[in-house]
């Protein structure tokens, strides 16, 4: 495997990372996923978008001109094989003695790699079982911070329920899922939780919320409860590696008829054409 460290692309054995690098000692630092398919990234301008957003909001600066990043990236990609894979990409504010302030001096640290992930076609097909949590992450969830402490408890605690993910729920309001948006209907209309600073601002939820308005369903980017969760018709997470998983199950009890419904369905047929898929 070979990795974008800094500005070289060499083998993963050959990458040193300081034990002071601020991403390891604070989690002070940001990432993207992006999806591969056939070795091509899918929204690449959306994600590096939004990596440049959090860049700016958590006050890190790149080592080098962006332009300099995606030409990196690009050589990166070539080093990976054609397939459905991901492109993990993070950059921590870099390495100096452990002090919480901001270090004058430290170089921020680019570190990506390519990696094989299938397309999720088994959850895609039957759906998953989810349970409700209670949300206990800070308050800047729309930035895509390395600190994914209450995401990984969150999803450990589902499967040590027997359950595949968990709904994170903030005083009663559902915002999504522990990698993925959620988005939940109800008689025909698509609702899910606005992108503002209780959830990250998913590039899957935007292809989606576009293809929803293009096959004229009604959508609502409004706050809903756990109860009208639990009252939902069909319930789907999207994500860059889930792409759109249909949830059947919620709290261990069905959604709907307990199978994935039409529109989900619908929507999961348009984001195969959208992404060259088919
Ligand atoms: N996670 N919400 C959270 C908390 C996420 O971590 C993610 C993505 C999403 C979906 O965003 P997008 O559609 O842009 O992938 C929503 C990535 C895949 C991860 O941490 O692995």
């Amino acid at each position: 495997m070979m990795i974008l460290f800094n500005d070289q692309i060499i083998p993963k054995d050959q990458v040193t990372i300081s034990f002071e690098d601020r991403g390891y000692t604070f989690g002070d630092g940001v990432y993207e996923v992006f999806r591969l398919y056939r070795g091509i990234p899918f929204c690449r301008e959306a994600h590096m978008h939004r990596l440049k957003r959090s860049l700016m909001e958590t006050r890190i600066q790149l080592p080098y001109p962006m332009e300099k990043l995606e030409h990196y990236l690009d050589q990166l990609i070539t080093t990976a094989p054609q397939q459905d894979g991901l492109l993990y990409l993070q950059i921590s504010r870099g390495s100096a003695p452990r002090s919480h302030a901001f270090p004058p001096a430290a170089v921020p640290v680019v570190l990506a790699y390519c990696q094989p992930l299938p397309r999720p076609v088994q959850a895609m097909r039957s759906g998953i079982s989810a349970i409700t949590q209670p949300d206990l992450r800070w308050l800047r969830c729309d930035i895509k911070s390395l600190n994914l402490l209450p995401n990984v408890m969150a999803k450990q605690n589902a499967l040590d329920h027997g359950a595949d993910d968990a709904i994170l729920v903030r005083n009663g309001t559902v915002t999504e899922c522990t990698a993925a948006n959620i988005m939940a209907i109800r008689n025909s209309i698509i609702y899910t939780h606005p992108a503002n600073h209780l959830i990250l601002h998913g590039i899957t939820r935007n292809v989606v919320l576009k293809l929803a308005k293009e096959i004229n369903r009604e959508v609502r980017e409004e706050a809903f409860s756990s109860k009208f969760l639990a009252r939902a018709d069909e319930v789907f997470i999207t994500g860059t590696t889930t792409e759109i998983t249909p949830v059947t199950t919620i709290d261990q009890k069905p959604v709907g008829n307990g199978r994935p419904g039409p529109i989900t369905r619908q929507l999961q047929a348009a984001f195969e054409v959208e992404a060259g898929l088919e």
